[in-house]
């Protein structure tokens, strides 16, 4: 998934800096983003009252983030993630750090819903975006690279040092995204954020820092932990989720069967690119569903015209046959195959991940279909050791057939314990 480019734009991967130099007298010192190592002292020398005060907050990084001193480079990486599974994400996340060369730590805290990996020392945001594609992540919703942290915000003008701060960053802005976790203390912000995105939008395009018409900048992220911290940070496009907090707002259809219909409509969004959606989900086009009852996968896919045959010993609802669109058939998911290869083959049967991750690996290395999405129902703990156990699964079976292939991996909104996969021949 790439943004549309246009003539003159920088290079991919790498934004412009649109240092504003009216900033350096403003009266906040953006050096007190987060005190070095053993620099506290320093940072509060620069602090002004209610902009960067060092102490205890409800979240503050064991591993501290160091001074950022240059406009374009990032302090680290802040990736939200469904409450609960911040140890998951924060694994991934180191992982994929170790793996990309980025000296850091990630920190998190329970139930917290987000995961902050503050690198030792500051890096330019393209390089930090080369080595590592926060779009990769499994266990990331919405992911963005921070640019500053705001402590102690006064609750009576959050506005002042928030666009301070943003201006300070060097950067230009193609959207705003106004964030918090996903926790019930996030949720109780909503009223704030939708009195206060409007204010902190116009604020920003008064600045010529907001332009909507250059969608080739990064777009700004404003996560707002709790009332007085501010994680400020970018994403391209490309590497973070269009949605704010990475949350899909998909209407229920009203014949659908299921809410479970909504899990394959986020899947298409987030697994597929758009020319895939247009090109593999045509009307007339094969599908076949493995644990189909009550019928919401199959009513999605019926609902974009694709002929479905619903494999489940369980009934379908009478919304789904209404389609006209959908064969079921009372058989095992594991036997049964279908006649003629098949354009997608979904499966949400309840079963073991180590039994579905073969089988799904079998349909598509056979031919049976060209691709599928599916869902790997996941352990209490050590998820991400099991979603591991099972990519090396897949990856055993397409190598032993020589086949090169696409395997994408998310944990949706619409996943509880699981998450969605998209596997096709490459
Ligand atoms: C979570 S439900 C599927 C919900 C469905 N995707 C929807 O949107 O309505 C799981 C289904 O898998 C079916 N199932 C489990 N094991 C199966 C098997 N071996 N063969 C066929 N169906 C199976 C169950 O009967 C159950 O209806």
């Amino acid at each position: 998934m790439t943004m549309a480019r246009q003539e003159g734009d920088p290079p991919a991967g790498e934004e412009r800096c649109a240092r504003n130099d009216r900033l350096s007298s403003t009266p906040h010192d953006i050096r007190c983003f987060h005190p070095r190592k053993g620099n506290v002292a320093g940072a509060r020398r620069f602090a002004r009252p209610g902009f960067y005060t060092p102490r205890p907050g409800p979240f503050v990084p064991l591993h501290p983030m160091p001074t950022a001193l240059q406009p374009c480079e990032s302090l680290g990486l802040l990736v939200q993630c469904r409450p609960g599974f911040e140890p998951d994400a924060s694994l991934e996340l180191e992982a994929a750090a170790r793996a990309a060369r980025l000296e850091g730590k990630a920190d998190t805290q329970p139930q917290s819903g987000f995961v902050v990996f503050a690198l030792d020392t500051p890096q330019p945001h393209g390089d930090v975006r080369r080595r590592l594609d926060l779009s990769r992540l499994i266990f990331c919703r919405q992911g963005f690279l921070v640019v500053a942290v705001l402590d102690a915000l006064p609750e009576r003008d959050r506005l002042t040092p928030l666009r301070t701060a943003i201006a300070a960053s060097g950067e230009r802005f193609s959207a705003l995204l106004l964030e918090t976790p996903d926790t019930n203390d996030g949720k109780e912000q909503s009223g704030f954020l939708r009195r206060f995105g409007p204010l902190l939008e116009e604020a920003l395009a008064q600045d010529g820092l907001l332009r909507p018409d250059s969608p080739h900048l990064p777009r700004l992220h404003v996560f707002l932990e709790g009332a007085r911290r501010a994680w400020i940070g970018l994403s391209v496009a490309s590497e973070g989720s269009p949605w704010p907090m990475g949350i899909p707002r998909l209407r229920m259809p009203k014949d659908a069967p299921s809410r479970s219909t909504l899990k394959l409509a986020e899947a298409i969004l987030t697994l597929l690119t758009p020319d895939e959606q247009k090109t593999t989900l045509r009307p007339g086009l094969a599908a076949v569903d493995l644990g189909a009852a009550p019928g919401g996968w199959s009513w999605q896919l019926a609902s974009r015209g694709l002929r479905v045959t619903a494999i489940d010993n369980g009934p379908l609802a009478p919304s789904a046959i209404a389609t006209g669109l959908i064969d079921h058939l009372k058989v095992d998911g594991f036997t049964w195959k279908p006649k003629k290869p098949v354009e997608w083959m979904v499966c949400d049967m309840v079963e073991q991940p180590s039994r579905i991750a073969p089988l799904m690996a079998e349909w598509v290395a056979s031919g049976r279909c060209r691709r599928s999405i599916f869902n790997l129902k996941l352990p209490m703990k050590r998820r991400y050791e099991e979603i591991e156990r099972c990519r090396a699964l897949i990856d055993q079976r397409m190598r032993a057939g020589n086949i090169k292939y696409i395997l994408r991996i998310k944990h949706l909104y619409h996943d509880r314990e699981e998450v969605t996969c998209y596997l096709t021949r490459r």
